[in-house]
């Protein structure tokens, strides 16, 4: 198949799962305003349908579904191939056994903001919660509201593939200890909204740092090297530079064709993006409105471009296997 098609497949893909919450949801609420009757008057209802519109676009903005879905939207199952073994994201379902239905609200924060679950356990951080601390307290609750509104599925656990000392949960407490700070994103009074709101995106929801930031040799992102790119990114794959460096970045592109690209996997020299990042845009980017998109760009423009020529650095890798 070719790229268009995967993308507009991946879209498709969406709106029915989309379809399908939407039609659950809506089920959900007239049972409860059935339920409630003359106790619950209409304002609620419409605040909590606010409440879940607002979920489901943190939902796609942080890109959730890539990982989690294998052919149930949250239900896990789907391989996470990492340098340190192989990860099974769990079901987040709201089955109430083998996914997070029994979870409090309070659960579900501490698991983003904390990275640890109800247990007080370590999360490895293949769960992208050193990305998520940064969400704001509101954007968390609506997504739990939201997630809770999904079709439950009881699709059981598929423990981790890790080598030892990997497979060692309490581990995770010594990488945590040096390179793991919890906490929302930092507004910085000095910068405009818009430019907050980029950085927001891209660092608390979009996590584009996860995979286009080279990882020292624990997998801790090297902040000296933001988004410079990397030959060993997610499944081994090469993620480019994108850094606004004019030779080996995307300093040459302009604001629209950024935008024009996080919408629609065009790229300036007319070709569509492929692999990883058509996921990326299919399952989150493509969700987002024109303004995020504009600020996403804003912020990604306002970088110190970094010199790193990874055509020099990295050796060619097959991609023929990715369609299969
Ligand atoms: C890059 C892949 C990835 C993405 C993106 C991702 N997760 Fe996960 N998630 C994982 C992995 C891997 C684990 C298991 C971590 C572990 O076992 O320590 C996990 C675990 C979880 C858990 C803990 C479940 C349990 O039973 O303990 C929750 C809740 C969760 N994810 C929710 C989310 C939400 C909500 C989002 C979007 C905001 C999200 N995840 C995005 C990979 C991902
Ligand atoms: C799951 C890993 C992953 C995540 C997360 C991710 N990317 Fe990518 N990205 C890639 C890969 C792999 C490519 C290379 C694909 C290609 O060659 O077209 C890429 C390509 C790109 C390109 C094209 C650069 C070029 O020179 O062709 C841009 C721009 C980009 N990503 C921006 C982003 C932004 C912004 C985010 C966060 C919202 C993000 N990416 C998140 C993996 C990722």
């Amino acid at each position: 198949m070719t790229v268009k098609e995967f993308i507009r497949g991946s879209q498709n893909i969406i709106m029915n799962k989309l379809q399908i919450a939407k039609l659950f949801r809506t089920k959900c609420l007239a049972a409860v305003l059935g339920l409630a009757g003359c106790f619950c008057n209409m304002s609620v209802a419409l605040a909590s349908e606010d409440l879940l519109e607002h979920g489901r676009y943190v939902f796609y903005a942080a890109g959730c579904v890539s990982c989690h879905t294998r052919d149930q939207l949250m239900a896990g199952g789907r391989p996470l191939v990492s340098p340190f073994g192989t990860f099974y994201p769990p079901n987040v379902t709201p089955h109430r056994e083998y996914g997070i239905g029994a979870w409090s609200e309070e659960d579900f924060l501490r698991a983003l903001r904390e990275g640890l679950n109800p247990q007080g356990e370590h999360y490895y951080p293949a769960f992208p919660y050193p990305s998520y601390t940064r969400m704001t307290r509101q954007d968390m609750q609506a997504l739990y509201a939201y997630l809770m509104t999904l079709p439950a599925s009881s699709r059981g656990i598929q423990p981790h593939d890790l080598p030892w000392p990997f497979s060692s949960r309490p581990m995770v407490a010594y990488w945590k200890a040096g390179r793991f700070t919890s906490g929302e994103f930092p507004t910085d009074p000095d910068k405009s909204p818009q430019w907050n709101r980029g950085a927001y995106l891209a660092d608390a929801l979009g996590h584009c740092s996860e995979c286009h930031t080279p990882r020292d040799y624990l997998g801790t992102p090297r902040r000296d090297r933001y988004l410079a790119g990397t030959c060993t990114g997610p499944d081994g794959r090469r993620v480019p530079n994108i850094t606004p460096d004019r030779d080996t970045g995307i300093g040459h592109w302009t604001c629209e064709a950024l935008m024009t690209f996080l919408k629609t996997g065009k790229k300036p020299d007319g070709s569509y993006t492929d692999s990883l990042m058509a996921e990326v845009l299919g399952t989150s980017c493509m969700q987002l409105t024109r303004d995020d998109l504009h600020s996403l760009a804003i912020y990604l423009q306002s970088l110190p471009p970094i010199h790193n020529d990874l055509d020099a650095l990295c050796a060619p890798f097959d991609d023929s296997s990715f369609y299969d």
